[in-house]
């Protein structure tokens, strides 16, 4: 418990995903892949993609349904809503449109950006407000779209990324169950993953010009981002270990970003956590940024293999660049 005496649980999980399936073998159509290098180099078989009928609104407000309905609260009761998304429906924010779907009338509601780490930072923010007193009950969402970004004629990075959206809501309660974060960035190295507004001069009146641009595809040094992230992980989930006052075998689940299964199987071994406790679904969903945390875990929940009481070490790391970690036991009470 901190020093104002408010406790934090993580309460109820949702998720939501498009119905529509691309598998390995069906991109290789596209581009020149093979089932067997998609599979062999980054563990994912299939991913969901959105057409244009599917808002990212829709699938996170699905997700935080399910969530709110795990939790046993009603919309009603949410003080705030956090969406970590870098693919909003409107750049000025999606938040409010989920707000007004869930009819949470009494809840602020806000984007957050930071890619991939974006659910992590997410849940970091929604415990500031807990901790401070100032919100007792909080839903975030992770979700994004990102096949509307992917060069689909990019084979280093279409096969990875996909569709989904995530969810947990979070409370106040007598018991701390949210132990130890650790957050970072680097900026020097935002290169490595961009999704970048190219400005184009285009003159209004004589002498005055404005940028008018489109956001450009993703572009990734696939390389460089697997280097990072395997070093930086571990490192970010010792720390927020080490705030918790945890160590790695106290640990139950890793739950990790799911963007390579490489990625997953070296943070694990290089932090000596056992495989069986590492959490992945990426086979089926690929990498759906901020989505993916919170749709592991709620797969995971659904399935019965995370219970009250397990401690997870949650991380996300990518563009920005940024990385962190949160370690948190599962529901109420232990
Ligand atoms: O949310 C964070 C998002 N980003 C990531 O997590 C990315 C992290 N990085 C990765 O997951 C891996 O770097 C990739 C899966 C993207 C690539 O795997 P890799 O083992 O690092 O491959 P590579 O880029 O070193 O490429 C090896 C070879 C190259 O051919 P040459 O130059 O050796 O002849 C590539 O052209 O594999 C080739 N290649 C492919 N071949 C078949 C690259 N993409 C493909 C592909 N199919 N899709």
């Amino acid at each position: 418990m901190n020093q104002l005496g408010v406790g934090i649980a993580i309460t109820g999980s949702g998720s939501a995903t498009p119905d529509v399936s691309l598998d390995n073998h069906q991109l290789s159509l596209m581009v020149e892949t093979s089932d067997e290098w998609i599979k062999s180099r980054t563990g994912i078989q299939a991913r969901r993609l959105a057409d244009a009928q599917v808002s990212l609104t829709q699938l996170a407000a699905r997700a935080g349904k399910n969530a709110i309905a795990m939790a046993g609260i009603t919309p009603q009761d949410l003080d705030l809503i956090i969406l970590a998304t870098s693919t909003p429906d409107d750049l000025f924010g999606t938040a409010g449109q989920i707000q007004a779907s869930l009819g949470a009338t009494q809840a602020v509601a806000f984007d957050l950006t930071a890619a991939c780490s974006g659910f992590v930072f997410a849940m970091v923010t929604a415990a500031q407000f807990i901790r401070t007193g100032t919100y007792k009950n909080v839903l975030l969402i992770g979700a994004d779209i990102l096949s509307r970004w992917v060069n689909w004629q990019d084979r280093g990075s279409c096969i990875l990324f996909a569709d989904g959206a995530g969810a947990v809501v979070m409370q106040a309660n007598e018991c701390d169950r949210f132990l130890g974060f650790s957050i970072r960035s680097d900026g020097t190295q935002y290169k490595y993953l961009q999704l970048a507004y190219v400005p184009q001069n285009q003159e209004l009146v004589k002498g005055i010009e404005v940028g008018k641009g489109n956001f450009q595809p993703i572009v990734m040094n696939g390389k460089e981002i697997y280097r990072f992230a395997v070093q930086k992980v571990p490192e970010v989930i010792e720390k927020a270990l080490f705030h918790a006052n945890l160590t790695t075998e106290d640990i139950d689940w890793l739950l990790l970003h799911q963007a390579n299964q490489r990625i997953l199987d070296a943070v694990a071994e290089r932090l000596k956590i056992n495989s069986a406790k590492v959490i992945s679904n990426l086979a089926n969903y690929g990498n759906t940024s901020a989505a993916s945390i919170p749709l592991a875990l709620d797969e995971a929940v659904r399935q019965g293999k995370v219970k009250a009481g397990d401690a997870i070490a949650a991380a996300g790391f990518g563009a920005g660049l940024t990385w962190g970690a949160t370690i948190f036991r599962w529901g109420r009470q232990s």
